[in-house]
């Protein structure tokens, strides 16, 4: 039996352990035959016999378990290294990414005012009822302040509705003469074709001393912009209203689907609105303490101008991150 020892110290693969244990162990193994030999031996030595025999079984399922274990361990390590995956390897494969739309429509925006002589600012996204409103000219009960649906948080806060409140944050901090816009993402409670309860604006505001500031700077800054992202497009300045500004105006574009002929986009009307703008009003430079300015304000919305330059007809696919949408872009 002792050549059971030397077999098992040299096993080498799992397999042929386990043809050993059945050769030992099994039902008809070594050790059950002799095992069934006792029967033949007289009474003393069947208890000499079954002793020695026992021993023998421990010992070799001793070694036996023994063996498996670093068997299992050896080949788990030779798994592992021949599975092994390098995650830094290149596989050739990978597909460049693209810019999202939104952000190269920013880009476009901002590489145009930058070479105006436009700084750029920023402002945080959850703001006070005060930047958001008041100070906007938009007291507390004034019925504008329904034009947007705000989402406010527990402590008085708010989601900022509008690029807006960055003029105030600006004015408040620096002196004019300021020539700003500020990108970013605005919240609404809005989800239709072409709403989405997050989405960018750009806020520009211009401002210096009385009478240095006038309507016709405001008027050729948003054409030459305008002109910039559409090409050759007619442009009108509608009268409108919003609380920040006075006058104010609503800034069409003639439908580049059709030419300014009246098509489904245009709803007929041969033009597209896209931005608000106007003179700032007295009020809003009351609130930062500015005393003897001019200025002007303007906003627009991102992802108008986007799914109009893009011609993308549902806005809630640019947020879905389907790559089928983004690969468009490359
Ligand atoms: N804040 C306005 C909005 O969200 C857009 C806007 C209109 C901004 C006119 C302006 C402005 O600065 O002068 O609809």
């Amino acid at each position: 039996m002792l050549n059971y020892e030397d077999k098992i110290k040299n096993l080498s693969t799992l397999k042929e352990l386990e043809e050993l244990r059945v050769e030992i162990f099994g039902k008809k193994g070594v050790l059950a035959e002799k095992f069934s030999k006792l029967k033949t031996l007289s009474k003393e030595e069947k208890k000499r016999v079954a002793k020695e025999l026992n021993e023998i079984k421990e010992r070799l399922l001793f070694l036996l378990n023994e063996k498996r274990a670093f068997l299992e361990d050896k080949e788990l390590k030779e798994r592992m290294k021949k599975e092994a995956i390098d995650v830094t390897l290149f596989d050739g494969k990978s597909e460049s990414g693209a810019l999202h739309p939104i952000f190269s429509m920013i880009d476009k925006a901002v590489d145009f005012f930058i070479s105006m002589g436009f700084s750029i600012e920023e402002g945080p996204l959850i703001e006070e009822e005060f930047y958001n409103f008041e100070a906007l000219n938009l007291p507390k009960y004034h019925p504008a302040r329904e034009m947007q649906d705000t989402f406010f948080l527990k402590d008085g806060k708010l989601l900022r509705t509008q690029t807006s409140p960055v003029q105030i944050r600006v004015m408040q901090k620096q002196k004019p003469p300021i020539k700003l816009i500020s990108p970013g993402a605005v919240f609404r409670r809005d989800y239709d074709l072409t709403h989405t309860p997050m989405f960018h604006q750009i806020e520009g505001l211009v401002v210096d001393k009385e009478g240095k500031v006038s309507f016709s700077n405001l008027k050729y800054i948003l054409e030459e912009f305008l002109r910039y992202i559409f090409g050759d497009v007619k442009i009108r300045f509608r009268p409108s209203f919003f609380p920040f500004t006075e006058p104010s105006a609503e800034v069409d574009i003639s439908c580049i689907f059709c030419n300014g002929e009246g098509c489904r986009v245009c709803k007929k009307t041969g033009w597209l609105e896209v931005l608000g703008a106007g003179m700032v009003d007295p009020n809003v430079f009351e609130a930062v303490g500015y005393k003897n300015v001019s200025g002007y304000a303007f906003g627009m919305g991102i992802e108008r101008l986007a799914m109009l330059y893009y011609r993308v007809p549902d806005l809630r696919t640019m947020f879905e991150g389907d790559l089928r949408l983004l690969e468009q872009f490359k």
